[in-house]
């Protein structure tokens, strides 16, 4: 099989998507956080590949995509109050949100939960496509399991080129970390993975929301897997410590490893031979291009990353989420 990238600009483009969706194919489409891999949420079959082309396990649930009201009453049995108020305040962007499910559901979306997770994506081009498609589409982020999410169509085919039908070229997406996970089927509504979507911005709106104890971490399949890593070994160096990087630069030297750095504020000076740095303005910008700086030092072939921690407030919180993930070590079955 040969992927075609489309425009989803062109007419005709996202028409071929649409019956390509109708007919139980998969079509990568660009959202405002990264890009998802879409299948028609109501056919086993075509979800069924999803799992099988990212390599997922299928105890892992995935995300409906969907274009409006209309949609997600499609899905959803009941939408709890702090569901409407944040469906109101967030959506269509980055918020995915864990409700109960309805009969039409497939086990296979769910992963056999009696929840399901909806999400209203803001880009202009999942808007169009979902529009066009008139149902749900599942979308997990469009990579092979286990590896950084795809903030570009040339991401995308990395991993899924010959796997799958067709990818809408949307360039590079905004905010470059996955949705804001939070699950309002509790008393006191959850969060389930950090994303583009602070804790604060929830908080501002629906008051204090359970965040990050083990019990969540339970609750919340996707987060048991090991997840948004390069292959390269990571290592995380303090805020601000320049003699801690320049101590592990120099350590890794004399092994003769080559290393990718990604700092914000600790100035480590140019690249040269075996070190290749990155440095960024603010952690919005390090937010942003994260998964495609871990890409990039995959492709060249980086032994070790060596990245430096922020603040956790804001998108600091989520984004020391992903380093941490990114950092532990590989667990053997
Ligand atoms: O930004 C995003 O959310 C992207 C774009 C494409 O929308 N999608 C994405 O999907 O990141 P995925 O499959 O990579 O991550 C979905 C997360 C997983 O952690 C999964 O366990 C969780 O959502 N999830 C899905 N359904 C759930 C449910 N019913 N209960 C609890 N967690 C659920
Ligand atoms: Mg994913």
């Amino acid at each position: 099989m040969t992927t075609h990238l489309l425009d989803p600009n062109i007419r005709e483009d996202l028409e071929r998507a649409v019956d390509c969706l109708r007919g139980g194919g998969l079509v990568a489409f660009p959202t405002e956080t990264v890009y998802g891999l879409g299948a028609d949420a109501l056919n086993p079959e075509a979800v069924g590949r999803v799992f099988a082309v990212k390599g997922r396990p299928a105890d892992n649930p995935l995300i409906v995509h969907v274009g409006d009201q209309k949609g997600v009453e499609r899905f959803v049995s009941e939408m709890p109050q702090p569901a409407i108020a944040l469906a109101e305040h967030f959506w269509p962007g980055p918020l995915t949100l864990v409700m109960e499910r309805n009969d039409l559901v497939p086990d296979v979306v769910t992963a056999g939960l009696d929840t399901v997770a909806i999400r209203m994506p803001r880009h202009p081009a999942a808007l169009a496509l979902l529009k066009a498609f008139d149902g749900g589409i599942v979308g997990p982020s469009a990579n092979i399991s286990g590896r950084p999410s795809p903030t570009s169509a040339q991401h995308v085919l990395q991993d899924l080129s010959g796997k799958i039908e067709f990818v809408l070229e949307g360039g590079v997406t905004e905010y470059g970390l996955e949705s804001t996970v939070i699950d309002v089927t509790t008393a006191t509504p959850a969060m389930l993975r950090r994303g583009a979507l602070t804790e604060e911005e929830i908080e501002r709106v629906i008051g204090t929301i359970a965040v990050g104890t083990p019990e969540l971490e339970r609750r919340s399949p996707g987060m048991r897997h090991r997840h948004y890593a390069p292959r390269s070994r990571v290592s995380l160096i303090p805020r601000g410590d320049r003699g801690a990087m320049l101590a592990m630069l120099e350590q890794a030297r004399r092994q003769s490893l080559r290393c990718g750095v990604l700092c914000h504020s600790i100035d480590v000076g140019e690249s040269e031979q075996n070190v290749r740095v990155i440095a960024f303005a603010t952690i919005q910008e390090l937010a942003r291009k994260l998964y495609a700086s871990f890409r990039l030092f995959d492709d060249l072939g980086i032994d070790l990353i060596i990245a430096e921690e922020c603040d956790e407030a804001g998108i600091g919180a989520t984004l020391m989420d992903r380093l941490r993930r990114a950092a532990e070590p590989v667990k053997l079955p």
